[in-house]
């Protein structure tokens, strides 16, 4: 089996590394080489003499397929801004073709591939091309991070726009509890599944 998804998520700290890790884990469980993939990343932490983006040490972590750093997180900056900001202020320019070579090297490595974006989905990669333009050049469907918290709906529904507009394909959509309680948490997943008409593919529970 060849099969790779694109995390996103109704913005960043929704959980998309948390979510994106959880199923390299079951896919790994199942018995598949999996890699995660961060093609781009702002913020990096000192570990092991490298600076790394912390999210790529946990995708890392997750998966089973030891391949390079540089195919797993082609760009990475120092700066935990904007990734386009970041990139503009080391002199560098995202290329999307760059990360899809690299993402098509994963392919032939590892059955699973999975793919976590930086940020929500029209985070611009340079100041032509946004993330939704390297889903398109990817090809690969999406699975939509809903960070359940009060405001989640409209973005739940601007990020399924945005995406439909885009005609790429949205291959469900997750709800992550981010909070212990959240007040109407029950319904406000009913209204995302009406209004996008898509049932919600799994719920994650706050974990302490
Ligand atoms: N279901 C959950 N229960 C408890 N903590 C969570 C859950 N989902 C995410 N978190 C925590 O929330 C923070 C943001 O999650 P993360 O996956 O890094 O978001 P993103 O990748 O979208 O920026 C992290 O500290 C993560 O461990
Ligand atoms: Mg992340």
């Amino acid at each position: 089996m060849k099969q790779a998804f694109f995390i996103t998520g109704t913005d960043t700290g929704v959980g998309k590394t948390y979510i994106a890790c959880k199923l390299i884990r079951d896919y790994v469980a199942q018995g598949y080489k999996v890699v995660g993939m961060k093609p781009v990343s702002a913020g990096t932490v000192l570990a092991d003499s490298d600076w790394v983006n912390e999210d790529v040490l946990q995708l890392e972590k997750a998966g089973n397929v030891i391949v390079s750093r540089e195919l797993i997180n082609p760009y990475s900056f120092t700066a935990p801004i904007a990734p386009h900001i970041a990139a503009k202020n080391e002199g560098i320019k995202i290329k999307i073709e760059l990360i899809q070579q690299a993402f098509e090297a994963l392919v032939t490595m590892a059955d699973i591939v999975i793919v976590e974006g930086a940020g929500g989905f029209l985070v611009p990669l340079n100041n032509q091309q946004t993330t939704a333009d390297l889903v398109a050049a990817l090809n690969i469907p999406i699975i939509l991070v809903v960070g359940m918290k009060l405001g989640c709906i409209n973005h739940a529904l601007l990020t399924v726009e945005a995406i439909k507009a885009r005609q790429l394909t949205l291959h469900g959509w997750v709800a992550n509890q981010l909070a212990p309680s959240m007040d109407a948490f029950e319904e406000n997943i009913a209204t995302i599944t009406q209004k996008i008409h898509m049932n919600c593919l799994a719920i994650y529970p706050y974990k302490r």
